[in-house]
């Protein structure tokens, strides 16, 4: 039985049967007072108006003679300290240690989630504003499915809308033979810029051919789709080379132009049910009730839009999948976007699929902008080009290059530097704005993706050099003070994971192997291993073991890979 499930029992004891599910346990504060504290008795006594110390005093009765506690003590105003016992945690560890979910509750067992992240538009480069979105969404996806969710991963492309009249336009006057042949998405954006520059034209005879080359595409015309869908393609070919280097799978590329043909019967609904009403000739919802301003659904000129979209895309996915929730990775720009639509399939009845929009804040660069001196956004590829090519000169600058095989040193390059990009976003709150900074990403001292790659190297080969195996096989035992310190926080890995579950946020298992990583290192400089005598070196490399094991875990759920040599 875990922690709060032994305090739970003891409050139903100790105040009558209500329902105590909501108690918890914390890791103490000082280590000096006990292992951890509950502060729940407190509350529960102001709650009722109870003396809160008396209630505490009742609980620590109620706790006497568990077999988990060495010492309880009531505390302050009214705290409970605890103290657990060796037994109990040696049980823990083994019990994590045998478990191949690592103790992490299976508490998604059954449940079905839908996350929508990464989501680049169509024939357009991805450029370092789309990093955020695929590396935070891609973690959330990896947690959920640790905690037993089914996900299923969709990317919801921008592909289709008025760009691709412009585009097709393009792609017949402004593109060579020769690139037409071997078209890349580098080529799409060329000409796209060319053809809107001239769509701009004051005889607006280029504008009109944009326009009849949309109408024709939206009207089924056979050359158009052809060519739209080789540019989509095309696109989803390069994404996948970007989702390769970043350890990135989607289970479906469900673009916008999926949801169309669902579109009208979404708006007929809409104005059935009289959410949907005229206004100037457009279709549109009136939130303003709820300080959500008027959200479009049909604009004048027929055309559907963004939220439009959207919502189709609600009804088909609870359609298809019935999920529990769908989770929208974007940045905080679209805030308003989300609200209007959940608040309109709110009112349409979909009340029973929980919508989540999970914001995160703009990337900058040491204060600058993400785009280049020309103003374009810098590209990702770009971006992961520049981190590999760091990360290497890092790998040389400690290695040197003699001897040793250059097509490993880039492999290794590619792990540090992408993964330091990774954890650059993944270690802050999705929700605040990144001034990144290459040092600090690069550094291999301080809270970044290296540091915990090198912490994870560093255990694996003092495992090798001990000839030891993962895994504490003949049991734990834990003796001193460091030791228990470490212990202790590696049980909190599972409470870590369904945490970061629980507020979307990865940083939250990204703070915990950080203050785990520092843990670990403070117990090895206090606690001598290699050469130690048996049992004190089994002991201590048994939880040497957990350790890595726990580190690679965790990593694994950021998508950061762990190499074992560095
Ligand atoms: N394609 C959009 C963009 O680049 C993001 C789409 C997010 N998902 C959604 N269902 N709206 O901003």
């Amino acid at each position: 039985m875990d922690l709060d499930n032994i305090l739970q029992k003891a409050f139903s004891q100790a105040f009558g049967g209500e329902d105590f599910s909501w108690v918890r346990v914390v890791p103490a504060t000082d280590a000096r007072f006990g292992d951890y504290q509950c502060n729940d008795a407190l509350k529960y006594a102001k709650k009722l108006g109870m003396n809160p110390r008396q209630a505490a005093s009742s609980v620590a009765e109620a706790l006497k003679g568990e077999a988990a506690f060495e010492k309880v003590e009531v505390a302050g105003p009214g705290f409970l300290n605890i103290t657990v016992g060796e037994k109990w945690l040696e049980g823990r560890l083994a019990e994590m240690d045998g478990d191949a979910n690592m103790a992490v509750a299976q508490s998604g067992a059954g449940r079905k989630v839908v996350i929508d992240y990464s989501s680049p538009n169509a024939a357009k480069q991805m450029h370092i504003g789309h990093i955020r979105s695929t590396v935070i969404g891609n973690a959330l996806d990896r947690i959920f499915r640790a905690l037993g969710y089914e996900v299923v991963a969709d990317n919801h492309l921008g592909d289709w809308g008025t760009q691709f009249g412009i585009l097709i336009k393009g792609y017949r006057e402004c593109l060579t033979d020769e690139e037409r042949e071997n078209l890349t998405v580098a080529a799409l954006e060329k000409c796209y810029v060319l053809s809107a520059a001239k769509a701009k034209d004051e005889d607006g005879v280029w504008k009109d051919a944009c326009r009849a080359e949309l109408v024709k595409l939206q009207q089924g015309d056979a050359e158009n789709l052809a060519l739209w869908k080789r540019f989509i393609e095309i696109s989803i070919g390069e994404f996948e080379r970007m989702y390769a280097k970043l350890g990135v799978k989607f289970d479906t590329y469900r673009g916008e132009s999926y949801y169309n043909p669902m579109m009208p019967g979404v708006v007929e609904r809409l104005v059935a049910t009289g959410l949907a009403k005229e206004s100037e000739g457009a279709l549109v919802v009136d939130l303003s009730d709820e300080k959500l301003g008027v959200a479009i659904v049909r604009k004048s000129d027929g055309g559907y839009n963004y939220t439009t979209s959207d919502l189709a895309c609600v009804e088909s996915r609870v359609g298809e999948y019935s999920p529990e929730r769908i989770i929208y990775v974007t940045d905080d720009r679209q805030q308003l976007h989300f609200r209007q639509f959940f608040s309109i399939a709110a009112k349409m009845g979909y009340s029973g699929v929980k919508l989540v929009h999970v914001p995160f804040g703009l990337m900058s660069f040491k204060g600058k902008a993400i785009s280049t001196r020309e103003g374009n956004l810098i590209r990702l590829d770009d971006l992961l080009s520049e981190a590999k090519r760091r990360a290497l000169a890092i790998v040389e600058a400690r290695d040197g290059t003699d001897g040793s095989d250059p097509a490993s040193r880039e492999r290794l390059a590619e792990q540090i530097g992408y993964g330091a990009v990774k954890y650059a976003d993944l270690s802050h709150d999705p929700a605040t704005a990144i001034d990144f900074d290459w040092d600090k990403a690069l550094a291999l001292e301080g809270n970044s993706g290296p540091y915990l790659q090198y912490a994870y190297a560093r255990v694996c080969s003092l495992m090798e050099k001990a000839g030891a195996s993962a895994g504490g096989g003949s049991g734990y035992s834990v003796a001193t003070p460091a030791e228990k310190r470490l212990a202790l926080h590696l049980l909190e890995f599972p409470g870590a994971v369904s945490r970061a579950a629980e507020a979307y946020k990865p940083s939250v298992l990204a703070d915990y192997l950080f203050q785990l990583a520092q843990l670990y290192s403070s117990f090895y400089q206090n606690s001598p291993i290699l050469k130690s005598e048996s049992p004190v070196r089994e002991r201590r490399l048994a939880l040497c073991a957990l350790f890595a094991r726990v580190l690679g875990r965790g990593l694994e759920l950021l998508g950061i890979e762990a190499p074992r040599h560095i």
